[in-house]
Parts: structure tokens; sequence; C-alpha cells
């Protein structure tokens, strides 16, 4: 066979201190949410202003940005992805740009019934759905006014809508949701998802619970499962921080992530960008770079984003410490992103 010579240059790659390959870019376009969630939110939120936030031209161009560097996966998260207005523009203008392999979602699945038929023809690739109970009285206790009628509303719409690789994301808590995580897998084993089980993460001040009392960590849960199910070690990954089992018998992935228990960091491949347009390099970590000042002041100069980005990747940090009994990220998850 001929060796055929191409003049295209090799992928440009993201690397940083640890000489890890920084690949993933989870992009948050709003902090505003339809639900409350006792984990992720205080009841009385106060929301970025929104001359704060960044714009979806503002997103497009970073989305852009970043793939040009080297990303090559982008999931938009929030707060709630799709109570901003404009999403399924924003998913149609970043789906189809070059060198992006895949475009994903993480969304709490109550305004699916509305959008997951558009956000498929927008070129949406696959959609991860928060759920932390399936009996309604818990879903109402766990999002704090959630219908779970609405939910399961949204996940049909979603399988309507031909989404395979449908992910459902589970936080667990003591005394909350602990009790529901084999039913909760029987029901997405049922449905052909994936499903991953989460440690909660101490960000933002929680009165509702204390995150003490509430840990519950990635062994035991799987201790629970493995009672029910025969699990089959896999190396699977999705490109996150999940390490999956397979469920024997059946088509799906369960999914361990362990913050707290099991520290992955040492094969972390995302950054973040905010709401507000800051590069989050580590959720356990205050320090941001804000972007955001950069494209406002100095509008279509391409290359000062991209030093911009470059250099704070050089100082992402090897690794978070976090510990339930403090809360040293005082940022909510819904400012972060997902
Ligand atoms: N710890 C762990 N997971 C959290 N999420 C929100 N807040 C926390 C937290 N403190 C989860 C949501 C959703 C994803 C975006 O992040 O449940 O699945
Ligand atoms: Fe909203 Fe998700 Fe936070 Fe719940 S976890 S309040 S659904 S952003």
């Amino acid at each position: 066979m001929t060796h055929v010579e191409t003049n295209q240059h090799p992928k440009k790659r993201l690397i940083d201190p640890y000489n890890r390959t920084i690949s993933y870019l989870r992009l948050s376009v709003t902090d505003r949410c339809n639900l409350r969630c006792t984990y992720c939110m205080a009841e009385k939120m106060q929301f970025l202003p929104r001359q704060k936030l960044l714009t979806l031209e503002e997103i497009r161009d970073f989305g852009k940005a970043f793939v040009t560097l080297g990303i090559n996966k982008i999931r938009l998260t929030g707060g709630e992805p799709l109570v901003r207005r404009g999403i399924i523009g924003l998913v149609d203008s970043l789906a189809s740009e070059e060198g992006l392999d895949e475009l994903t979602m993480t969304t709490n699945g109550l305004l699916l019934e509305k959008k997951a038929k558009d956000l498929k023809l927008a070129g949406l690739g696959r959609l991860n759905i928060s759920v932390d109970s399936l009996i309604p009285e818990k879903f109402r206790q766990l999002t704090r006014f959630g219908d779970i009628k609405d939910w399961h509303k949204g996940v049909n719409a979603a399988k309507e809508a031909q989404f395979s690789n449908i992910k459902l994301n589970v936080v667990v808590l003591k005394g909350f949701n602990d009790l529901e995580i084999c039913d909760l897998a029987e029901y997405a084993i049922a449905n052909e998802f994936d499903i991953s089980f989460i440690e909660e993460m101490p960000l933002g001040v929680t009165k509702s619970h204390d995150r003490v009392q509430t840990q519950v960590c990635c062994g035991d849960i799987k201790q629970q499962l493995s009672q029910k199910f025969e699990l089959i070690e896999t190396l699977e990954r999705t490109g996150g921080p999940s390490r999956y089992m397979r469920v024997a018998g059946t088509k799906s992935k369960i999914g361990f992530i362990s913050p707290i228990s099991e520290n992955f960091c040492g094969a972390c491949n995302r950054v973040r960008v905010t709401a507000d347009g800051r590069l989050l390099l580590c959720l356990g970590n205050e320090n941001s770079i804000d972007l955001k000042s950069i494209i406002r002041n100095h509008p279509g100069d391409e290359n000062m984003l991209n030093e911009a980005i470059r250099g704070a990747i050089q100082n992402k940090p090897e690794r978070h410490y976090f510990d339930p009994s403090r809360t040293d990220i005082l940022r909510f998850m819904n400012t972060t992103g997902g």
C-alpha cells in the first residue's frame, strides 16, 4: 500500500503540567434552573444578573475556540440548560463544528417533553438525565417542587426522539434515596439506559441536610447493587469521571463517580466554562480565569483568547481535596456546570 502524504497539521492538543490531555469542555449556558435540588442549590438563590451571563454568541465563540485548541467533546450544562432561550440554535451552531466529535447535554429532563425532538434534529449526540428518586414524594422533596410526571414525560420524549445511550445521573444521599439504588438501576436496565451513581460533593452551603450524615461512598453503593445484579468489570469509559461495570445479561452499564472516596483526578481531561464566562480548571478549586472580559474588551481577537486559554491550562491543579465536613468551595454546582 502506498503511503499517502497529507499536508494537514496534526490536531492541536491542550496538555496540562501533569501531562494530561485536556479534550473535554463542560460549557454552562445558564445558572438558572426550574428545580432547586437540595444538594445543588439553596432554597432562595441569587442568580447572576443578565448582563453578567454570556450571550449565546459568546458561548458559541468559546465553544469554537476550545475546539480549535484541541477540545473534541463538549457537554452543555447549567443550571438547567433547557431553560436558556435559544438553546436549540446554540446546539445547532456547535454540532457541526469540525473537530468536535461529541456534543452532549446534562439536563434534569423536565423540559425534554418540549425540546427533545428539536435537540436531536439540531445535532445533539447524547443526553445525561438527572434523577435522584422515582418515588413522587421523594422526587418532590429532593427537588423542592418537581413533579416526577414531568420527568417521565421528558424521558419518553427523549426515547421517541431516538436518543440512544441515554444515561441517568443519581446523587446518592443517605436517608433520602440510598434505599432506592437497586430500584433506580432496575428502571435503567428496563429502559436500556446506563446509570451513574454520584457521591455528593461539598459545593455551596446546604441548610437542608448535613453532608457528613448523608455521605454514601461508591463502595457501599456497589455492594448494594452486587447483591441484586451480576456486575462485570469493564474498562469502558465515556470520557468523564465515571468508572463503569456492565450488568450481566442486560444492555446497561452502571457508573460510579467517587469524588470523595476515590480520587479520580489523575485521569482528568476536563475544564469548565461557567455561565458568566469564567474558565474553571477544577471543581475543587476556586481559581478561575475571566474569559468573558477578554472577549468583551477585545472582540474578535482570537489570538488573545487562545493564548489566555492555553496559559490557563498551565495552571490546572493536580487534584481536588474534598472534605464533606467543610464547605471550602462556596459556589454551588449550578454556577459551575455539572
Ligand atoms: N454533588 C454531586 N453532584 C451534584 N450535582 C449537583 N450538585 C452536586 C453536588 N453537590 C449533580 C446533579 C447533576 C449534575 C449536573 O451534577 O445532580 O446530575
Ligand atoms: Fe437544577 Fe440540576 Fe441543580 Fe437540580 S441539580 S437544582 S436540576 S441544576
